[in-house]
């Protein structure tokens, strides 16, 4: 075992590479190593892991989607669930198979359907405005916690229904959950020394008596009285929403006003196509992917691109190296709002596929839709510093200044 998975050799034909993709100074400039990845052929042995990394476009595609050769019942992190008990009870959403996988994910598409989000678009519009009124007066700001952290911590758990809100503790909760997909190193050491003091608060959140009956949480548990789920697996479903909904819209969020700083031009066109806000989004997603790295473990032996894999293979599908691959995305390293990438991998793909994208697209669109119409231009003012982490490609600083019309 290494790193709680089986160790493999290298299949035949499949490059060994001495690189540690969770090294933090390759995870805050990840662009070198997506680019070597993919010159590597469809996969690269890491043996420093024992694990294989795949970063073109198809290969990547197929892996992340083929639920039933390439598994998540086994962890979507290096872990392998079936050989060492994870940290936390598993999710009984993302870290599952078909048919539990059916199951959980009807009641939580449910209660993000694309109507209970149309809902709260009128006040994720009134809290962006106001937000973005707020900034315009300060002239220069931190972007990320002053924009970035800041929005989503006010309307996310408000639309889930959290008697109270603490920035602080649900961006530290998503910092220890992504973290902890990856090896046993510093960043995920740092990261679960946060527990004691983040892990209680969330679940206590969880609870149903914590909750206001008009939320996101309060459907979930609806389905407990049905039947449908326990109430217990409410609580874990509740739990993932929290889990997987904080640190991905902040990442989105930071890295949106990154490109539109650094591309004045692409800002320039979106202020004159207002309309355009959705695929700012989707392309900022593509750009710089929010989770650069998820696993899956080989079921079976089978075989990807003319590569044999063996049963218990953990593969690391770099979503942010798929996403720049040039054999699919001419231009790949130009941000180009009007690409319209409807096939980027940022949110997943198949079964497992973001289920709570309709929330974060209203997010983002609600924040740059106030920026288009009320900031003139968005001017950068300072280095931006980036925040590695094991699983999720994040700011951590973001000078800018905004300028009125
Ligand atoms: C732009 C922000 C977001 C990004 C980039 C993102 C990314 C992803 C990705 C890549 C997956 C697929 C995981 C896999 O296949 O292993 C996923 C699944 C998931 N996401 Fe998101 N996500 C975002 C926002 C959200 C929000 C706001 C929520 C909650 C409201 C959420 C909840 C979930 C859940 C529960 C799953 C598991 C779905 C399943 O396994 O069927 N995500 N997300």
């Amino acid at each position: 075992m290494i790193e709680g998975h089986k160790e493999i050799d290298a299949p035949a034909g499949v490059p060994v590479w001495d690189v540690d993709p969770y090294d933090p100074a390759l995870l805050a400039d990840p662009l070198d190593y997506y680019a070597e990845l993919r010159s590597k052929g469809p996969f690269a042995y890491l043996p420093r892991y024992s694990v294989l990394a795949c970063g073109r476009y198809e290969e990547t595609k197929e892996v992340f989607s083929d639920w039933e050769r390439f598994v998540s019942s086994r962890g979507v992190g290096l872990q392998d669930f079936s050989l060492e008990e994870p940290w936390r009870p598993p999710s009984i959403v993302l870290e599952v198979d078909p048919p539990d996988h059916t199951k959980a994910r009807a009641v939580i598409e449910r209660a993000l359907s694309p109507r209970a989000v149309r809902e709260l678009g009128e006040s994720f519009r009134r809290d962006a405005e106001k937000l973005v009124d707020e900034l315009l007066e300060k002239g220069t700001f931190e972007a990320v916690e002053e924009l970035a952290e800041t929005y989503p911590t006010t309307v996310f758990p408000d639309a889930v229904g959290l008697g109270k809100s603490d920035r602080r503790k649900l961006v530290d909760y998503g910092e220890m959950v992504f973290n902890a997909l990856g090896p046993d190193n510093e960043l995920r050491r740092n990261a679960m020394a946060k527990g004691p003091g983040v892990v209680p608060w969330i679940m206590e959140q969880c609870k149903r008596e914590n909750l206001k009956p008009d939320g996101f949480g309060a459907t979930i548990y609806a389905a407990s009285d049905t039947g449908e789920i326990t109430e217990e697996e409410a609580g874990l479903l509740v739990r993932s929403m929290l889990s997987a909904g904080v640190d991905t819209t902040v990442s989105v969020l930071g890295s949106a006003v990154w490109c539109l700083a650094n591309n004045p031009d692409q800002f320039r066109v979106l202020k004159d196509n207002r309309a355009l806000s959705r695929w700012a989004f989707e392309e900022t997603l593509r750009y710089t992917s929010p989770i650069h790295t998820f696993c899956r473990t080989a079921n079976v032996d089978t075989e990807v691109g003319g590569i044999k894999i063996v049963e218990g293979a953990k593969i690391l599908c770099v979503l942010g190296s798929a996403n720049l691959d040039e054999s699919h995305w001419p231009g790949a390293d130009s941000f180009d709002i009007e690409r319209r990438p409807s096939d980027h991998l940022a949110l997943g793909v198949g079964i497992h596929g973001c289920v709570g994208q309709n929330v974060a697209r209203a997010e983002v669109d609600a924040v740059l839709t106030a920026i288009a119409n009320k900031v003139g231009s968005i001017e950068p003012a300072g280095e931006p510093i980036w925040r590695p982490n094991n699983s999720v490609h994040t700011l951590d600083r973001l000078p800018v200044t905004f300028k009125g019309k």
